[in-house]
This record gives structure tokens, C-alpha cells and sequence, in this order.
């Protein structure tokens, strides 16, 4: 067996300390399969790999950076259209009834707020940056370790409506399982695959759609979306979503046993305590 190969074996047994691991920090380690119940009682394993974790908390630092820098370009104009043309003079779809940061825009409001859009332009587009550089780092350990396959596409077993509403009534008897201290359930599985394959391609592409650098060469980012007014508009909507899925993200963690969990994707090790059950829920 190659050192390589055997690498990977070695990762992939069940492993209860990084010092077992010879290079912890890019393979995967999580366990191949959903453990049975006697292993699931059994005391302390890796949870999260080193580079799941760096890139899961980058990945929030940025979407912060991202989030509270975009409000304050909002701001600076919070009227949303339609199309490839919208100012002042043209009809907005809707609009944020708040102050703005430029005089030109008509709010209603006696007053303008400080403008703040020179550094929050600059950080928006570094923290963006940072996003894609990150999650492609990512992408690539979910497809090249196995981590997508094992850990994020729903088991067989999980491919039912019944396997949903089941794993939701559970969320709501706040039951808690060893065995997700392992792996996700579908709800998990099924929520992470949207944000990672669906609404944060959707977010980038509608950044870059509204960058006149990358439209001047690839006309088709915005003219796909239907204008660069309306990739603004469709990008106020995707973020909103992605600040829906944290707040229940956190939500879930929370119910599921936060501090356990918050442990594991910090050191990357969890610990079973008695308040979760053996069994397997959806
Ligand atoms: C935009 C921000 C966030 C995104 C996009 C995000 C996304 C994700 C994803 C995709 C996973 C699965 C990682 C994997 O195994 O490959 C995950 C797991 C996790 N996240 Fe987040 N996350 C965000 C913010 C947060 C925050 C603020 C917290 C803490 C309060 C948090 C706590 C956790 C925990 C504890 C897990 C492991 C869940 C478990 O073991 O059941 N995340 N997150």
C-alpha cells in the first residue's frame, strides 16, 4: 500500500486522537459509515477535520465582512429594479423606506447618513475574495476525500418525505442522538447541500454580474440574469436567504446540543455525554 494510500486507510478507521493521524489537517476523518450503537457510547472521537474547521469559520468571518459592509452599500442606494438600467429617474421595484447615505436619492428622509462607502466597497470585495478562495479549498476536500459523498448526500435511507418529517418532529421533541455526533441527519445534509451548491453559486455569480470588468468580458453573467439591475435585486434575495439559513443553522445547533457541537467544530473532537441517546434518528 502506497504512504499515501495508507494515509487515508488509517484516517478513515476510528480514530480517537489527531496523534493516530499522520496528516490531520488535509485528510478526511470522519468515519466511513454511520457507527453502530456500542461505538456510538463509546467515549471521545474526531469529529470535524483541521481544514473542514478553518474553512467553516472563514467562511463566517467573511460572510459577516460581507453582510455588514453590503448593508452600508445599501445604503448608499435603497432602491431596487429591474433590467439593466435603474437610477433615480427610473421606477424602483420596491424600496427600502430608510435614509441613504448620497443626497441625490430620494427618500423622504430631511437628512443624509455619513458615507461610508469607500472602505465598505473595498472590504465587500475583499471578504468576497475570501469567500470563493475558501470555498473552493473546500469543494475540492468534499469531492477528493469522500466528505460529500459519506457526510452530505442523504443516506438511501434518508430519501423519503417520511425521513424529513420524522427528523423534524424529533428537532421538535429536542431529541438528541450520539450517532449525529458522527455524521448529519437529512435535514442537515439536505440544507448544507442548497447553501453550498445553490446559494452561494448563486451569490457569487450576481456579485461578478454586477462588476463591469467581468460583464465587459462576459457579457452573459449579467445578460443570463436578466440585467445588472436585476442580479442586484436577486442578490438582496439570495443574501437573505443566507442570513435565514444561519440564524436556523444556529438554531438547530443550539437544539442538538450546542455546546458538544460548538466543542467539536472548534477542536474537532466530540466528546458523548449523557444527554444524548444511542439511537438513530432520521
Ligand atoms: C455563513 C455562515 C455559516 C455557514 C455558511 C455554515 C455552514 C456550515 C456547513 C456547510 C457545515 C457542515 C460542514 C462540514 O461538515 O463539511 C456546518 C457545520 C456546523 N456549523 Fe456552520 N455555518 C455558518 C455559521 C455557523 C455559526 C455562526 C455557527 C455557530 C454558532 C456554526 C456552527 C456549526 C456547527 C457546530 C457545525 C457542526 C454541526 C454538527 O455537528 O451537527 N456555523 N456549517
Amino acid at each position: 500500500m502506497s504512504p499515501l494510500a495508507r494515509t487515508v486507510f488509517e484516517c478513515r478507521r476510528s480514530v480517537t486522537s489527531y496523534r493516530e493521524l499522520p496528516l490531520p489537517w488535509v485528510l478526511p476523518c470522519y468515519s466511513p459509515r454511520v457507527p453502530t450503537a456500542t461505538e456510538v457510547r463509546s467515549t471521545t472521537h474526531v469529529r470535524h477535520s483541521l481544514l473542514v474547521r478553518v474553512t467553516h469559520w472563514l467562511t463566517f468571518l467573511a460572510f459577516i465582512a460581507l453582510l455588514v459592509t453590503g448593508v452600508e452599500i445599501l445604503i448608499s442606494h435603497p432602491r431596487f429594479y429591474w433590467g439593466e438600467v435603474g437610477n433615480v429617474n427610473t421606477q424602483p421595484l420596491f424600496t427600502f423606506h430608510i435614509p441613504s447615505s448620497r443626497d441625490t436619492v430620494p427618500t423622504g428622509y430631511g437628512y443624509v447618513l455619513p458615507d461610508q462607502n469607500g472602505w465598505s466597497r473595498y472590504l465587500h470585495f475583499e471578504a468576497a475574495w475570501i469567500l470563493v478562495l475558501t470555498g473552493l479549498v473546500y469543494l475540492a476536500y468534499l469531492i477528493f476525500t469522500g466528505h460529500l459523498r459519506r457526510n452530505l448526500i442523504p443516506t438511501r435511507e434518508q430519501r423519503s418525505f417520511r425521513a424529513y418529517t420524522g427528523r423534524a418532529s424529533d428537532y421538535l421533541r429536542r431529541a438528541r442522538s450520539g450517532v449525529e455526533l458522527h455524521t448529519y441527519n437529512v435535514l442537515q445534509r439536505s440544507t448544507y447541500l442548497v447553501v453550498i451548491f445553490i446559494l452561494f453559486p448563486l451569490i457569487i455569480w450576481t456579485g461578478l454580474a454586477m462588476s463591469p470588468a467581468v460583464t465587459s468580458a462576459f457579457p452573459a453573467t449579467s445578460s443570463l440574469l436578466g440585467g445588472r439591475q436585476s442580479a442586484r435585486t436577486i442578490h438582496l434575495f439570495v443574501t437573505i436567504l443566507l442570513v435565514l439559513f444561519l440564524i436556523v443553522h444556529i438554531v438547530m445547533v443550539a437544539i442538538s446540543g450546542f455546546r458538544v457541537r460548538m466543542r467539536a467544530m472548534i477542536t474537532g473532537k466530540a466528546t458523548l455525554s449523557t444527554e444524548f441517546t444511542s439511537k438513530e434518528l432520521r
